[in-house]
């Protein structure tokens, strides 16, 4: 069920440099709530920007208030344009219009017992795998889960800690060099592949990021012969899979045409990661 809800800010505090931790109430969580699924939100107290920004899930969080347990959303947004800035400037209890869950967030279920879990993010991507952490260690079977966090550089690093706390080992990756290894966080990866190539039974990828990002990562995954998913990022128009604004060539599952468009919004925003034709 999609919910249209108030919200109210219970905190909007800095992180990094242009990176903001924003933490919502509302009268109730979607129980379908899932990792990868993101909210629409809507500024109401302006018509300008007109449109819903869609933001990643972070992650769920408890909080005792009056001897009563609430939860609430975590968001973790970077300001790039006027919906995110004006976020940025907004005051805790003042309130923004939610509408999600959306989308189809990650699937677990595909997961073999005892399968080591990689997880890579480049940038912001890094958002909604916080989440997808907390939820399969919080899953009954053990999981290893190694996390590959890409940024350009290491003052603009953000969430490591949240990934350490859960138990996740971490390889980090900066464009400069300023931390961990150097250079693009597929190229990390395929170093770290190319040592773990034995391993038993092979790892399953979880990855989120910009496109290039996702398709240099296809190429490796190729390589090494790991499946996985990945949620795209897309600017996006209605968001819940009706003005068509937000398509991705993927394969033809029936091998009928060259290619058929899925909707990022609806059909995604998590693919295989051998479904998507990458151009660029
Ligand atoms: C499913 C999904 C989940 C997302 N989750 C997060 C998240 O958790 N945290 C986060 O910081 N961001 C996330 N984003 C990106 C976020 O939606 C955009 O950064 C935001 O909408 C920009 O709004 P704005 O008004 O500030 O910028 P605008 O004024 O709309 O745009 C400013 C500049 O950013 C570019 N831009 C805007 N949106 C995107 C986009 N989606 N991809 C690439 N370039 C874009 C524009 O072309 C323009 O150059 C997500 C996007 C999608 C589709
Ligand atoms: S944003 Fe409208 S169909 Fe995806």
């Amino acid at each position: 069920m999609l919910y249209d809800l108030k919200a109210k800010i219970e905190i909007n505090q800095q992180l990094a440099a242009s990176v903001y931790y924003l933490e919502l109430s509302m009268a109730s969580i979607p129980a379908k709530l899932k990792p990868g699924h993101f909210v629409h939100i809507r500024l109401m107290h302006t018509n300008d920007p007109l449109l819903r920004r869609p933001l990643s899930v972070n992650r769920i969080v408890e909080r005792k208030i009056k001897n009563k347990i609430v939860k609430n959303i975590g968001i973790v947004y970077k300001i790039v344009g006027k919906g995110t800035h004006l976020l940025k400037e907004m005051a805790v209890g003042e309130e923004v219009d939610v509408l999600g869950p959306l989308g189809n967030g990650f699937n677990s279920n595909v997961l073999k017992p005892q399968q080591p879990i990689i997880m890579v993010s480049g940038g912001m991507g890094i958002a909604p795998l916080v989440f997808l952490a907390q939820k399969l260690i919080a899953a009954k079977s053990k999981k290893q889960i190694t996390v590959f966090l890409g940024m350009d550089t290491k003052k603009n690093l953000i969430l490591e800690e949240d990934f350490k706390k859960l138990g996740c080992a971490i390889q980090i990756s900066t464009d400069d060099g300023s931390k961990g290894f150097k250079g693009y966080v597929s190229d990390c990866l395929e170093k770290y592949l190319s040592k773990t190539y034995t391993l038993n039974p092979k790892p399953y990828i979880y990855a989120c990021g910009p496109k290039p990002m996702l398709k240099a990562l296809g190429i490796v995954a190729n390589k090494f012969d790991i499946p996985g998913q990945v949620s795209l990022d897309e600017m996006m128009g209605c968001g819940i899979g009706a003005c068509l604004g937000c398509v991705v060539k993927t394969h033809d599952p029936k091998q009928e045409k060259d290619f058929v468009y899925k909707r990022i919004c609806k059909d995604g925003p998590v693919f295989d990661i051998n479904e998507i034709i990458w151009e660029e």
